[in-house]
């Protein structure tokens, strides 16, 4: 269970200079370590790490590296689904208290309590759940593969999604699908990215175009403005933060509104520094993301903590919904 964001103090008291960068890649050959980084994390770790991206192509990338340890610059289900692709690699997080929101809001209790009122369904849950939820899923999947993945179940097969009930009115949307039941969980990051603010932004810069991940609570009112002509259909693009780095190097507008956790800016402005990118809500920053500090990451390479571990009977039952996972869909953004 995560810790209430108020109870974490972050590992401080460390500059990330050219000195810390040079330490941290040092004791990461030494340590034959792979540094991999979530598109959310501080600009300092995204800079250092191997590979930065979205939670698709990090997994993937961690369930092919050659290296004996992962070291996971991200939350802790992120680090958790390393070690279930590759239960005999040491999987470090800097950090283990860096929780999730949303991967709380569905227990494997709930989930199977769920199951049993639906016994033919196919469950379909979001990477960010925990280890016992996913040994209780038959397919995993990212905002990148959702639609994918959920289109690759027969039509007629009854499917529960959780636990992200914007994710899951987004694919409700795009599939078209009436036998799909979404639990109603939350980030309360990307809840927290409103549609009257979205309005307001959208309004005073008609012809941005604006990059919305599918967690956010805006995502609905993005479609309606789309609706009502505010702005144009064309405009209101649905996309992981991987998709965005892609969309990103190819639009033609000038500006673009971002709604997802602000650390996204700093890959979205390397891919295109023309394009002015702007914060829907420039509030939304996920405290678990920033737990990764510089001096959190010097401390994980140094004593080899915090080392993250699943129960392998339970990392066995949750492989085979995170190996589809990886198997469906495009490449995440990152690889
Ligand atoms: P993606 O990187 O898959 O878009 O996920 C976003 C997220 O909220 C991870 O916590
Ligand atoms: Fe979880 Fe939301 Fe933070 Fe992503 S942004 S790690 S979904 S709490």
């Amino acid at each position: 269970m995560t810790a209430h964001a108020d109870e974490l103090t972050p590992y401080g008291g460390v500059q990330a200079d050219a000195a810390w960068a040079e330490e941290v890649r040092r004791l990461a050959r030494q340590r034959d370590a792979v540094l991999l980084a979530h598109n959310y994390q501080l600009p300092e770790i995204q800079e250092v790490a191997d590979h930065t991206g979205d939670s698709l192509a990090l997994s993937r990338i961690a369930a092919t590296s050659d290296a004996s340890t992962i070291v996971f610059c991200g939350v802790h289900f992120m680090a958790e689904t390393a070690k279930i692709l590759s239960p005999d690699k040491t999987v470090l997080i800097p950090d283990a208290r860096a929780g999730c929101s949303l991967a709380d809001s569905i227990t494997a209790e709930q989930l199977r309590e769920w199951k049993a009122r639906h016994p033919n369904a196919v469950v379909v849950s979001y990477v960010n759940t925990t280890a016992d939820v996913k040994a209780e899923t038959d397919v995993c999947c990212t905002s990148s593969n959702a639609v994918d993945v959920v289109s690759s179940i027969p039509a007629d097969t009854e499917i529960l999604f959780c636990p992200d009930q914007f994710l899951g009115a987004h694919v409700k949307r795009v599939t078209g699908r009436e036998n799909l039941h979404v639990w109603a969980g939350e980030c309360h990051v990307h809840a927290g990215i409103n549609g009257p603010e979205l309005a307001e932004r959208a309004a005073a810069d008609p012809d941005a175009d604006l990059f919305i991940h599918p967690e956010c609570g805006c995502a609905t009112s993005a479609l309606y403005l789309a609706g009502e002509g505010t702005v144009a259909p064309e405009r209101v693009k649905i996309l992981s933060t991987g998709d965005m780095l892609t969309a990103a190097r190819s639009t033609k507008a000038k500006s673009v509104l971002v709604a997802t956790e602000v650390g996204m800016l700093h890959q979205l402005r390397k891919a295109a520094p023309e394009i002015d990118f702007r914060a829907v809500n420039d509030r939304a920053s996920c405290r678990y993301m920033k737990m990764i500090t510089p001096a959190a990451l010097l401390r994980c390479l140094r004593e080899g903590v915090d080392e993250v571990h699943v129960d392998p009977e339970t990392a066995a039952r949750a492989r085979a919904s995170v190996q589809r996972m990886v198997e469906i869909g495009t490449p995440g953004g990152g690889e």
